[in-house]
């Protein structure tokens, strides 16, 4: 099948494929979940004149670009990712005036912002699925996607839907129909093999951008291209599609949306959710230099592995090779959908540690708001769950006094299990303190373009020791972590000037390396 160009969009020709000078890779960008971010109007709800509130903040801390997770209308049945309106803003966060201001309150610090695209599925309210719903004559049917069902009656595929141990498809008991969600039935999928779909949701795009946002995170990216056919997938793979669905039709969307975004003058990035863990598999949906589609795309492995020297290492040996240039990596260890890395990893040194890494690799790294101050998940008891996907715990509101609220009017979820000392009252401005660390890794980064556009290559070290030095212009800069819990003489580090320690308490560099430690040093080539 092939598609007409959506209207109004540049050629090729218009537009630069070189992002070797991107803003985007030299940028630290910041995830903030909207609803635990920090509270204006004291609903117990975080919105956007609490992340405004917090700009200077912000500022201090050194980052260079804010992603808030979607903010657009919605029933909330999965908390924002089911947008009932993609050109409007949530009651419950604010108003289009809000995010006007904070978006020019951001400008004027020099940080950009970007928006949460959810563009496989809306919400069941979004008033395209309710025409949709009206029936197969209905002008808005084929916006989604309906089968007939199989011959015994059930559901057209064996595909499972996230989240829930249900199929993807829920029957509509008036027309007979089924349709698709890969989520939850309140989530259906759109149907982006409808061309009016395509050119509706880069009028979404065109909204914001005129609006003057930065760029963009994409939610499930890869699943926009699913072709027709939707077979039965093996017996294995059937119970999460999400992480099999890799159809070449995304690539034809991804590089039109790529001509959209690359028209704007403010340079927008887009960073792809694209949750496939095969090798090559996420690096493929960058596309080449001379047809791009995503800007940037997560590379959850390293997420998905264990405090372990060799599993890291490999983690990031695969992603240097398969993001090599003219590609980029990103670098997430913490975000909205997994238990933060301070609780997978078990011990402030290890997230002091695990700092160090994320900010001194080649790559963009990614950080989850709250790892500034060393957050753990929240322990949310039963009662008190609301995320269909139990996600509930790493979605703790952000403490900012010692209060036992953290400076919140109930919160809308039990705060993280160490707020009572980690908390922003506590640690801004102590020398100690994970934010800081973190401060002062924001720093170097910024000083040392070593850090930020060298050449990165993992050295060879003694077991638990993972190490990497980045070279630019005859600057060579070591960084060595101690996995073990025994300290590890590291010969990579021999002579080398100390710039940097997750150990407050380190001076130099005689001492060998500690527990769970980690150096970044100068080192002549
Ligand atoms: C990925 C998002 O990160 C997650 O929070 C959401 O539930 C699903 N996509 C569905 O939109």
């Amino acid at each position: 099948m092939t598609f007409s160009q959506p209207r109004s969009n540049p050629s090729s020709s218009e537009v630069t494929s070189d992002t070797s000078t991107a803003w985007w890779r030299d940028a630290v960008i910041y995830q903030i979940y909207p609803r635990s971010f920090a509270d204006a109007n004291g609903d117990g709800v975080g919105d956007l004149a609490g992340i405004s509130s917090k700009l200077d903040y912000l500022l201090d801390l050194g980052v260079d670009a804010l992603w808030l997770s979607p903010i657009f209308p919605s029933p909330m049945a999965d908390f924002g990712y089911d947008v009932a309106d993609y050109c409007d803003i949530e009651p419950l966060f604010g108003s289009l005036a809000d995010v006007d201001a904070l978006l020019e309150g951001l400008h004027r610090r020099g940080m950009r912002l970007l928006l949460d695209w959810v563009p496989n599925h809306t919400s069941n309210e979004h008033p395209w699925f309710v025409e949709a719903a009206q029936g197969p004559t209905s002008p808005k049917r084929d916006w989604y996607v309906w089968r007939d069902p199989a011959p015994d009656g059930g559901p057209p595929n064996n595909w499972r839907a996230a989240f829930s141990d249900t199929p993807a498809w829920t029957l509509d008991p008036v027309s007979g129909q089924y349709y698709l969600h890969l989520f939850l039935a309140e989530q259906p999928d759109l149907n982006w093999a409808n061309p009016d779909v395509e050119a509706a949701m880069h009028d979404t795009l065109r909204f914001w951008l005129d609006r003057g946002v930065d760029g963009f995170r994409a939610d499930v990216v890869h699943l926009i291209g699913k072709g027709q056919d939707v077979p039965d997938l093996p017996d294995q793979m059937a119970g999460a599609p999400v992480r099999w669905i890799d159809h070449p039709d995304a690539h034809d969307y991804l590089r039109r949306i790529r001509l959209l975004l690359d028209s704007y003058p403010q340079e927008p990035m887009m960073v792809g959710e694209v949750y496939l863990l095969e090798p090559g598999q996420a690096a493929s949906y960058l596309g080449t230099p001379e047809d791009g589609e995503l800007h940037l795309t997560f590379d959850f492995r390293p997420l998905h592995t264990k405090w372990d020297s060799d599993a890291l290492t490999k983690a990031i040996a695969r992603a240097q090779g398969e993001f090599s240039d003219p590609l980029w990596p990103t670098w997430v260890l913490s975000n909205h959908d997994r238990p933060r890395h301070r609780t997978r990893y078990g011990s402030d040194q290890r997230a002091r540690a695990a700092a160090v890494l994320s900010l001194t690799m080649r790559g963009t790294p990614f950080l989850y708001a709250g790892e500034e101050l060393g957050l753990s998940d929240g322990v949310v008891p039963p009662e008190r769950v609301v995320d269909p996907g139990g996600r509930d715990g790493c979605r703790a509101p952000i403490p900012w006094t010692s209060e036992p609220d953290g400076g919140w009017t109930n919160p809308w979820l039990p705060l993280p299990e160490n707020a009572e000392t980690n908390n922003a009252q506590q640690q801004v401005g102590e020398d100690d303190s994970m934010h800081a660390l973190y401060k002062r890794l924001l720093r170097l980064r910024k000083e040392l373009p070593v850090l930020r556009q060298g050449s990165m290559n993992l050295l060879d070290v003694p077991p638990g020791v993972l190490a990497y030095e980045r070279t630019l212009d005859g600057q060579r800069v070591v960084v060595a972590l101690n996995l073990t819990d025994k300290p590890v003489d590291c010969t990579a580090l021999a002579g080398a000037e100390l710039l940097l320690a997750s150990d407050p308490a380190r001076l130099d560099l005689a001492q060998p390396l500690g527990p769970d430690e980690a150096v970044v040093a100068r080192s002549n080539p």
